[in-house]
């Protein structure tokens, strides 16, 4: 009987003993289809994709991942339809109130990273509050992407950099990789070592092009709403097979 505890449709257990990303980025994607494929607004797909956010959330934190970065709205998201922008805010503030109850109570700390300007002042009051209050919170660090996109925060960080050149409080001659990188949202986090993008596109949608120069990238057809741990220790065990050699052999 034992050999059924090998079938397909068992979740593998994650090698405990193998490398765990220290960092997992997580394009949720797919939210829409899978309330289209049951009939449901695409409303309904958002509020589920927010339900497994929560689980998968709690779920890393067990395994011991440090830091997760979840794309919850890009930038170019803004060109949706009105009502839906509006829902995927309202959707969003709910998640933000309600996210010391659900998630800090797990030692979660939570971060914003993204343009501020152009969200709503009940939003930024409600990001300023939940990071103040899980900021010394010593688990996972969720970082939500909010009104996030990678060419902004770039052109943004070499905008300040020129401000503080002509400033004359930088030289151009101390202006490297590691300095530029400060300049980004995402300054002291380290950079993402696995991009998991679920709803069978396989493209990057303007998330952390600096900082996945060379992380793996996992994809799969599953829709975010139905994605589970089943799908995560996939993702971290395939992690775990890559062999990554940044360049060199
Ligand atoms: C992801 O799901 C959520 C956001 C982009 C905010 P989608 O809304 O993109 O779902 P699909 O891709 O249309 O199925
Ligand atoms: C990427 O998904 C953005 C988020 C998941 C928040 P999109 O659905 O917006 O990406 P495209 O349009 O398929 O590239
Ligand atoms: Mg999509």
């Amino acid at each position: 009987m034992w050999i059924f505890g090998h079938s397909k449709h068992i979740s593998p257990a994650l090698d405990k003993s193998g490398l765990i990303p220290v960092h997992i980025a997580i394009i949720m994607d797919g939210n829409g289809r899978w309330a289209s494929k049951r009939g449901l607004p695409r409303n309904a797909g958002h509020r589920e994709g927010a339900n497994t956010l929560k689980r998968i959330v709690r779920i890393c934190d067990e395994i011991g991942v440090k830091f997760l970065t979840v794309y919850a709205f890009s930038t170019e998201n803004w060109n949706r339809p009105k009502d839906e922008v509006d829902a995927l805010m309202s959707l969003l503030l709910e998640f933000l109130k309600n996210a010391d109850n659900e998630l800090a109570g797990k030692n979660i700390r939570i971060r914003v990273i993204g343009e501020s300007e152009g969200l709503s002042n009940e939003i930024k009051k409600e990001i300023a509050r939940i990071t103040s209050n899980t900021m010394n919170n010593t688990g996972l660090t969720l970082l939500i992407a909010l009104n996030y996109g990678s060419r902004t925060e770039i052109t943004n960080a070499a905008a300040r950099i020129a401000r503080e050149v002509k400033r004359g409080t930088l030289n151009p001659e101390d202006i490297n990789e590691k300095l530029f990188s400060r300049y980004l949202y995402t300054s002291d986090i380290p950079d993402p070592d696995l991009v998991i993008r679920p709803s069978g596109e396989h493209r990057i949608s303007n998330f952390l092009l600096w900082q996945s120069s060379y992380s793996e990238f996992w994809y799969s057809d599953i829709l975010w709403p139905d994605f589970s741990k089943k799908y995560l220790i996939e993702a971290i065990t395939e992690f775990q097979r890559r062999n990554r050699r940044f360049g060199g052999l």
